[in-house]
Order: C-alpha cells, then sequence, then structure tokens
C-alpha cells in the first residue's frame, strides 16, 4: 500500500518535470494572484442607481482610449460607441430582485437559441442537477413582445442622409437588420423607426443575388429577395434584404451593406431599432465591411457609462490571446481554444476534451456578447463550484436564487476577497476574471452568486464575464484577445 503510493507520487514528480506542459502550466497558475478584491458597497450602490429614476442624455461616441495600431494603416479604423441595455430602456422594476429576475429569463431564452441553432435541445430534466431543472422550469415561453433581448446596443448609422439607431450587438447571429416601415408589427423602439423612402442610398436585393442565396431562410416576392430570421425562442423578424450605407460616427461609411428591412418584427430586442451580427458567417458585418478585426468592451451592466465598438483597430497588445476556432458545422459562433479553468491557483480536475468541439460540431467554447451568465459543461461547472465553495469558506453562504445554486451574504462587508477565476487558453495565456466577472448580485441587499451555470452541449462565455474586458476578434490571424481594464 504505502510503496505504491510512493510509486505514484513518484511518477508524479517525474511527469510533472519532464512534460513541459504540465510543468509550464504549474508555473503560470503560480504566477496569478489567487483572489481579487470585490468592491461590495461600489456594487450596491450600482444596484440601487440602475433603478433610480433620471433622464440623463446617452453619452456621445467616444474616441478609442488606446492608439490604434499603425499596422491598421491600410484599412482605417471606425469606432462607435456601445451603451448596456439600461441607459437606453430604463428598466421598469422597483426592485433590483425583479430585474434579475427578468435578465435571468432573458438569459434563457438567449441560451435555448443558441442551442437549438445547433441543433442541441435541452436535455431531460432527470438526468440533470436539481439547478439545471430550476433553469429549465423558468424559461419562459417569448411571445409576441413580451420581453427584450441584446444587453448592449450601438449608435449605427443607416441610410443617406445618415439617421442614427441603437442597434443590439449579437456575435451569435450574422444577419443585421431593422425595423423599416411600412410596419405589419413594429416593437417599440427609442428612435424613430426607419423609412427607407427618406433613404436615397437603399436599394432592393434581387432574389438571384449572392447575398439572397446566403441567407439562411429566404423567400422571392417580385424579384425582391425577402429575408427571415428566428431566434429559435419564437421571436422573429421577416422582411425584405436591401442594400444600405452603413456608418460608425465620423470614422467612416460602407455603402451596399445587405441588411434586412424588418416589416414585422415579433419577440426581442425592445428598445433598439434592430441588430448588428458580429458572428462568423458570410452576411455578418464584419464579413462584409472585410474588417480584419473587431473589438468591443461591455461596461458594467449596471453602470450609466459607455465604450466603444471598433473594426480594424488592433486590440490591446497586452491581451491574453487565445486561438479564433471556427466550426465547418455552424460558421456564425467564434469558438476559442480553452485547455481550462483554476480556482485560487488549483486546475480543475477535468479533461480537455470538454472544451473541444467534437466530430458531429457539438461541445466547444463560444464568445458571445448576448448571453449574460457563462455556461459550462457539467462537469467542469460542479467542479467550479466544488472548488470554489473550498476557497470561499470565509464567505458567509446562503440559499440559491434561480439557476445560481451558490450564493453569499456579503450584505455586512464593503469588500469581499473572491478566489480568482482564471480561464486558461490554449497556448499558454490566461485570463484571471475580475471579482466583478464572478459574483453577481441579486439583490440590493447584499446578496451575491456565483455567476456560472450548468449546460449540456456547448459551453459559452457570457457578457458577465466579458464585461469591463476589452474582447477583440483578430479575424486575420484568428485570435482572440482579452484585456482587463481596457475600456
Ligand atoms: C469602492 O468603490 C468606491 C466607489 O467607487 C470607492 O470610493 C472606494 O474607495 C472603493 N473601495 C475599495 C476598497 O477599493
Ligand atoms: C420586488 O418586486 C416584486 C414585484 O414588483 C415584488 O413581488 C417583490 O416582493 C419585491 N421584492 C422585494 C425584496 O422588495
Ligand atoms: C427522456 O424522458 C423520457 C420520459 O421521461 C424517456 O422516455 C426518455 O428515454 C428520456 N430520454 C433520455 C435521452 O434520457
Amino acid at each position: 500500500m504505502a510503496s505504491s503510493n510512493f510509486f505514484i507520487i513518484l511518477m508524479a514528480i517525474i511527469s510533472s518535470t519532464f512534460l513541459p506542459n504540465a510543468l509550464s502550466r504549474s508555473l503560470m497558475i503560480s504566477s496569478l494572484p489567487h483572489s481579487q478584491i470585490l468592491n461590495v458597497s461600489k456594487s450596491i450602490r450600482n444596484t440601487v442607481e440602475v433603478l433610480s429614476p433620471k433622464n440623463e442624455a446617452i453619452k456621445q461616441p467616444q474616441q478609442p482610449l488606446y492608439s490604434l495600431s499603425s499596422s491598421s494603416s491600410s484599412s482605417s479604423a471606425f469606432v462607435v460607441s456601445i451603451h448596456p441595455r439600461s441607459t437606453l430602456v430604463k428598466p421598469q422594476h422597483n426592485n433590483y430582485t425583479s430585474l434579475t429576475l427578468s435578465r435571468l429569463a432573458r438569459d434563457s431564452a438567449r441560451v435555448s437559441s443558441l442551442l437549438s441553432t445547433l441543433h442541441i435541445f435541452p436535455t431531460n430534466f432527470t438526468r440533470l442537477d436539481k439547478s439545471v431543472q430550476t433553469e429549465e422550469l423558468e424559461t419562459p415561453v417569448i411571445s409576441g413582445t413580451s420581453q427584450g433581448s441584446g444587453e448592449y446596443f450601438a449608435r449605427i448609422g443607416v441610410g443617406e442622409p445618415v439617421k442614427e439607431f441603437y442597434m443590439a450587438i449579437d456575435t451569435g447571429s450574422d444577419v443585421s437588420w431593422l425595423q423599416c416601415q411600412p410596419c405589419i408589427e413594429c416593437y417599440q423602439q427609442t428612435d424613430p423607426i426607419f423609412n427607407p423612402i427618406d433613404s436615397s442610398s437603399y436599394n432592393r436585393v434581387p432574389c438571384e443575388s449572392p447575398e439572397c442565396l446566403a441567407l439562411d431562410i429566404s423567400g422571392c416576392v417580385s424579384d425582391t429577395c425577402m429575408y427571415q430570421v428566428t431566434y429559435g425562442d419564437g421571436s422573429f423578424t421577416q422582411g425584405e434584404l436591401a442594400t444600405e450605407t452603413v456608418s460608425f460616427g465620423n470614422t467612416g461609411s460602407f455603402s451596399n451593406v445587405a441588411i434586412g428591412c424588418g416589416h414585422d418584427n415579433e419577440g426581442l430586442f425592445i428598445g433598439s431599432a434592430g441588430l448588428i451580427g458580429l458572428g462568423g458567417g458570410k452576411l455578418s458585418l464584419p464579413s462584409q465591411i472585410k474588417a480584419t478585426s473587431f473589438s468591443y468592451c461591455l461596461v458594467d451592466r449596471d453602470s450609466d457609462s459607455s465604450s466603444t465598438l471598433e473594426f480594424n483597430s488592433a486590440g490591446p497588445s497586452d491581451a491574453a490571446f487565445a486561438p479564433l476556432i471556427r466550426n465547418s458545422k455552424q460558421k456564425t459562433f467564434f469558438y476559442v481554444g480553452i485547455d481550462g479553468i483554476s480556482v485560487a491557483g488549483e486546475m480543475l480536475p477535468v479533461p480537455e476534451s470538454v472544451f473541444r468541439v467534437d466530430d458531429n460540431g457539438r461541445g466547444g467554447v463560444i464568445v458571445d456578447s448576448g448571453t449574460a451568465v457563462t455556461r459550462l459543461q457539467t462537469i467542469v461547472y460542479t467542479s467550479l463550484r466544488d472548488t470554489f465553495v473550498k476557497y470561499s469558506q470565509h464567505l458567509p453562504a446562503t440559499q440559491g436564487f434561480l439557476l445560481f445554486d451558490t450564493c453569499f451574504d456579503l450584505s455586512s462587508m464593503k469588500t469581499a476577497k473572491v478566489p480568482t477565476v482564471a480561464i486558461h487558453f490554449s497556448g499558454g495565456k490566461a485570463l484571471p476574471l475580475r471579482a466583478e466577472n464572478v459574483l453577481v448580485p441579486v439583490e440590493s441587499s447584499g446578496k451575491y452568486c456565483l455567476a456560472f451555470a450548468p449546460v449540456d452541449g456547448l459551453s459559452i462565455i457570457g457578457n458577465v464575464q466579458q464585461q469591463g474586458t476589452r474582447v477583440s476578434f483578430d479575424l486575420a490571424n484568428n485570435l482572440v484577445g482579452f484585456s482587463r481594464d481596457k475600456c
């Protein structure tokens, strides 16, 4: 018994000495701080202020905070502002709990919709944890104009003369569209509804055009290409496909960009005029303007600050880079190469294969601007939670909240020491998440929960974990960069 244990330890020492991967990984982990400080007072103040009625004008587009790369001189950079949903549509909630409930309902609908595009349907309840059951039971059936989606909005110009619109930004879909007059059905939006008659650059797209053929769902009416986009949860937009001039503040514009002119828009995206598809497919905005890269920074969703969406400006050079991986079965999603996740310097004991796309196009990890809470394969989630709990004994635990099974009562604290959750990318770089990306308030009384949840089929890095980090998609070099505090 003792000698066989000794043998195992000896083998472990030998393998960690001679296997370069294991060695470099253990060095890498020890170089990360094991905890992050959560400013509880500040975050609680935000939960109160986000609900307080105030009518500040939305800030105008700002210039990038870091200098644009000289390598982008051949193609110039385009910059527009991004705002969190709460600045555009004042939350109609009288307390933070009910705001959280509506955000989580939207988030479940979003995840179902992403999974349905991969033909992955939620598995039987019986096979899942109790926490997953709760999530499934809370998933609303979205119908009509009951909900809004899109958590972040960019200010984009359409037509000539230019009219500007708040459009939801979405890395999980390709087709850009906006509500268009005459409306068969249009939901409420902040800007006046676009009218093609007022734009000299508006042109219908013929049915046999490459843009029309690139649509997943299309139709043809008097040689005009009709589009439809459905979001998997009952919501959809349909109308005619057109080419238009799309402009980015005073930084430039592109003519002949194919966008949907939606006459019938039902379900999601309340507040915004439409959506900008930032996915990897042919019809996405980056593909159509042949952008070599794009980047965004999502500010704290409870704040009224803004940041930028930029095209063709190289991201910050200090970014932690991950390989950008494409799935031949699903061109829209941006997958990232991940080898593992650590908590407080301890690598989770899960095989690297749980982060990979399999031969059937299932699995893998995507970066999504539209999903809030990061979803991890159930075995990864369980391991993350258990390790997090092990290193959080100093925080007072409290009961769960909807899909969150790990919550803490921080009401008596001004700051809290939170174990570092770090994502380890293939290639050796790691991204230690900020404390705000790990524990989120669910009530303004000081209840916080671990903002991760289990899923089957597709892991998703959500926007709660991306907040405060500039995410750059280097399409020319197939890299995704993450830079903390570069907003
Ligand atoms: C927490 O945030 C508040 C408001 O921004 C700031 O005044 C305070 O110094 C911060 N506390 C710590 C410990 O960083
Ligand atoms: C929050 O608001 C909801 C609906 O308005 C109400 O049912 C609930 O009791 C409130 N919760 C708290 C903690 O005030
Ligand atoms: C799902 O549940 C149904 C009914 O409870 C059962 O018949 C079926 O075998 C289950 N499928 C899987 C994949 O577990």
